[in-house]
């Protein structure tokens, strides 16, 4: 891990490693796979690019059972705040109309994106979805979706680094690190 990493105007310092990331998504793997190991039909994980790139793998490789992989990609964020208004820079790579899915978000912050996934899926006929995310802001997070898997809560800080950015640098970093 660097002791400093700078993108664009901002710099950034040690938050989380990568053993303690992975140990995080071990053990939600672990329940994840504990309630779908014995599904009926695969369900579908929803990745949201491009911020749970690197999370929605890592889980993948940890899951036993049979599933699919879809994507989309949205964007909301500006710099280190949250917009609130939610574009669909590409949209639902296949039908999930009728299928179990899984979100998969890399944070949650104000929850306003996971809002709007979970409504989308349902608009698009998904049986059931579930919400999972690597990293919840608690102090921030507002809405009524139920979030149904959380790697690790984390305070309000903004980070980068396994898969976050900061205007989209600081994605290929595989530790975490946090704002100065
Ligand atoms: P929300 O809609 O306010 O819940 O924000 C969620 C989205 O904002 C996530 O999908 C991230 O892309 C982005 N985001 C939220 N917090 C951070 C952060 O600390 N660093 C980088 N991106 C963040
Ligand atoms: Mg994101």
């Amino acid at each position: 891990m660097k002791e400093r990493i700078t993108l664009h105007d901002k710099s950034f310092k040690p938050y989380m490693t990568y053993e303690q990331v992975i140990a995080a998504i071990d053990r939600l793997a672990e329940k994840i796979n504990n309630d779908f190991r014995d599904c009926k039909e695969p369900p579908v994980i929803v990745c949201v690019l491009n911020g749970a790139m690197m999370f929605t793998s890592e889980l993948m490789q940890r899951l036993d059972f049979d599933c699919e992989l879809v994507s989309i990609k949205l964007s909301s964020y500006s710099g280190t705040d949250s917009t609130g208004a939610i574009r669909i820079d590409m949209n639902l790579t296949k039908d999930i109309a009728g299928r179990d899915v899984i979100v998969c978000e890399d944070i949650v912050d104000t929850g306003n994106t996971i809002l709007y996934l979970s409504n989308l899926m349902k608009e698009q006929g998904a049986n059931s979805v579930k919400i999972c995310c690597m990293l919840l802001k608690p102090e921030m997070y507002s809405k009524d979706v139920k979030l149904d898997y959380v790697a690790k809560e984390i305070p309000n800080d903004f980070i980068v680094g396994f898969g976050l950015d900061y205007n989209e640098l600081g994605r290929n970093y595989k530790d975490i690190y946090v704002i100065e």
